[in-house]
């Protein structure tokens, strides 16, 4: 019996090294998954190739009812009914920007250009601040670009804001369910991607902003070993200082809602039967600035993370696989201009410098930090921000915010794993948020300006037209990301572009033309480690300070929509 067993299992793993188990009707394709068949359309590459696209394909039951605040649990077969993967999932719910949306937004899509030779996948973990964003081929995520290229790309969905990280420092309610979303559509590609022409064992994922801090959370999680085998990070990592307390904001919108803020069986209860309308809604209206804050981060709940991901990078107790890691030449320099005409916040911002810090910068209260961060950024002596430095301003939040995470990931993975480090210096025509000089011209490279290079979407940078002066930039993008998802080199020789190691240390500088030297930006940096010479731990910034006043942010702002 068990030889017929054991027999039966070779044959159905030869079956499925060999078979194509995909059929057409008219020119839409039909895969057949253990979990049942499932249909998709056609669309159309940028150079005009035929892509099959699987939009919407549900990788994790609803979360919803007793559900919601819970671990994500599988997608279970759906019989013999073929499902129709042929439009975009609704997006999580999210400070609404007028998407629609939906709490059963556990969903991927898949885009591939045919179903035989095995080929890399690349897999988009979107960013957001932890509260906005989503997978969506159209608003977020298009193929159209890297299919181009012999890849198979896949974008998902997961859990936001206080539905994806609630916390209630209990055994049962430990948040990180956004991240264990992620772990879970990781789970899917590796059980189903061959069925897609995807190599299962040639997995990338890539992120930028928030998306990037969970690929490197994704470095340091057992959970994900095995799931993904090169990573590329674009503007983010975990590897920062941030101190974000979610059980601070879990009791807060507790409260807010009339629940019970303290017993974590009562607090949960009482929110899974609230509309998540209402938390939402809440939840936005704490953003009363328009600065980029996180609210929601992840846990060290011993499961997803055993410790700080800085600590496990550091000890080299990660996913030891080569990395692409970049950010752009001005990230969050102009996330104050927004500002330039509201001279009154400026005043208070300039004159009461080190009561808005902690919180616009996510730290712990610390007059000692907030004086150097001043003196360092602003000068000792200055009082006011106005339009002379409100550009020395915003750099306070791409050094804190974006970049000395992404320089502290790359000085500690260096000694594990190969690290092609990049700026991106390029100023294309459009921008998300830099502001623009008077031909209309961007004046620097901002927060996510690079992403309308890897995928065209509503939010980012439309498809180029034919003849655009940006499509060279694209190619070059393009191609060497999925040169890396193939190989573990953006080129094809090294010597082109040296990785980091642990006695190398360079940077490719991404402008019209391409030049490798000594990373930039360092002494910028030496301030932040300097001030933050170890991980900071979980619990913490206003939950001491005693305030219930949410300062600083503006995640609801059109603008921030845009940002992390
Ligand atoms: C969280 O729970 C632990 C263990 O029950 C307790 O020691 C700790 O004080 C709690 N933290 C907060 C902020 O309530
Ligand atoms: C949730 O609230 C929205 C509007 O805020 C409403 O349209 C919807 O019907 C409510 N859903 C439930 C289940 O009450
Ligand atoms: C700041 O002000 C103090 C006292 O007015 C003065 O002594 C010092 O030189 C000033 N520093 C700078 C950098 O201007
Ligand atoms: C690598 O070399 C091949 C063959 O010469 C070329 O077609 C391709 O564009 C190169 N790729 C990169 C990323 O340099
Ligand atoms: C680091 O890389 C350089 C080439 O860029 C190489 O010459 C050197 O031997 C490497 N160092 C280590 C320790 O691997």
């Amino acid at each position: 019996m068990a030889c017929v067993l054991q027999l039966f299992g070779i044959l159905l793993i030869v079956s499925i090294g060999f078979t194509i188990s995909v059929t057409f009707i008219d020119d839409d394709p039909i895969v057949d998954l253990s979990l049942g068949k499932i249909q998709g359309s056609t669309m159309q590459s940028f150079q005009g190739k035929t892509i099959y696209a699987f939009r919407g394909i549900r990788y994790a039951q609803a979360p919803v009812g007793q559900l919601r605040f819970s671990n994500p649990i599988p997608e279970s077969s759906w019989g013999d009914e073929v499902f129709k993967a042929t439009s975009d999932s609704l997006v999580c719910p999210q400070p609404g920007i007028s998407l629609l949306m939906s709490e059963d937004c556990l969903k991927l899509n898949v885009f591939t250009k045919n179903f035989e030779n095995k080929k890399p996948v690349i897999v988009y973990i979107h960013g957001g601040a932890n509260v906005l964003g989503s997978g969506h081929s159209i608003y977020e995520a298009g193929p159209q670009y890297l299919l181009d290229h012999d890849v198979v790309f896949v974008a998902f969905n997961y859990r936001l804001g206080a539905l994806g990280f609630l916390n209630t420092n209990s055994s049962e309610t430990k948040g990180n369910f956004g991240y264990l979303d992620q772990v879970m559509a990781l789970q899917w590609i590796r059980d189903h991607i061959s069925h897609f022409g995807g190599d299962p064992e040639l997995v990338t994922i890539m992120g930028m902003s928030a998306g990037s801090m969970a690929v490197s959370l994704h470095l340091a999680s057992p959970l994900s070993a095995g799931l993904f085998h090169r990573a590329i990070l674009m503007s983010g990592s975990a590897t920062n200082h941030f101190d974000i307390d979610n059980l601070f904001w879990s009791r807060k919108l507790a409260r807010e809602l009339g629940c019970p803020m303290f017993d974590p069986t009562d607090l949960v209860e009482c929110l899974r039967n609230e509309n998540w309308t209402r938390i939402v809604e809440i939840c936005k209206a704490w953003e009363s600035y328009q600065f980029v804050n996180m609210k929601w981060n992840y846990e060290i709940d011993g499961y997803f993370l055993p410790k700080h991901p800085t600590k496990l990078i550091e000890e080299g107790k990660f996913n030891k696989v080569p990395l692409l890691i970049s950010y752009t030449a001005n990230e969050l320099d102009y996330s104050a201009y927004v500002h330039l005409e509201n001279e009154p916040l400026l005043h208070d911002l300039g004159s009461n410098f080190e009561k808005y810090a902690p919180e616009l910068f996510l730290y712990n209260q610390n007059a000692i930090i907030s004086q150097r961060l001043k003196d360092y950024y602003l000068g000792s002596n200055t009082t006011e921000i106005n339009s002379d430095n409100i550009e020395q301003f915003g750099r306070i939040f791409s050094d804190g915010i974006i970049g000395h995470g992404v320089h502290r990931l790359v000085h500690l993975a260096r000694h594990f794993s190969p690290v092609y480090y990049m700026r991106t210096d390029y100023v294309g025509e459009r921008t998300v948020s830099a502001p623009l000089d008077e031909d209309n011209k961007p004046l620097g490279v901002a927060h996510a300006d690079d992403l309308q290079y890897i995928m065209p979407s509503l939010w980012y940078g439309t498809m180029m037209p034919e003849g655009h002066s940006d499509i060279f930039m694209m190619e070059r993008l393009t191609s060497w990301f999925t040169h890396f998802a193939k190989t573990g080199t953006p080129l094809n020789s090294t010597g082109d572009w040296p990785p980091c190691n642990s006695s190398d240390l360079w940077m490719l500088f991404n402008g019209v033309a391409t030049q490798v030297g000594s990373p930039l930006d360092s002494d910028r940096y030496a301030v932040w480690d300097e001030l933050f010479p170890t991980a900071a731990r979980s619990g913490g910034a206003a939950w001491k300070l005693g305030v219930w006043v949410g300062v600083a942010t503006g995640v609801a702002s059109r603008l921030i929509g845009k940002l992390m």
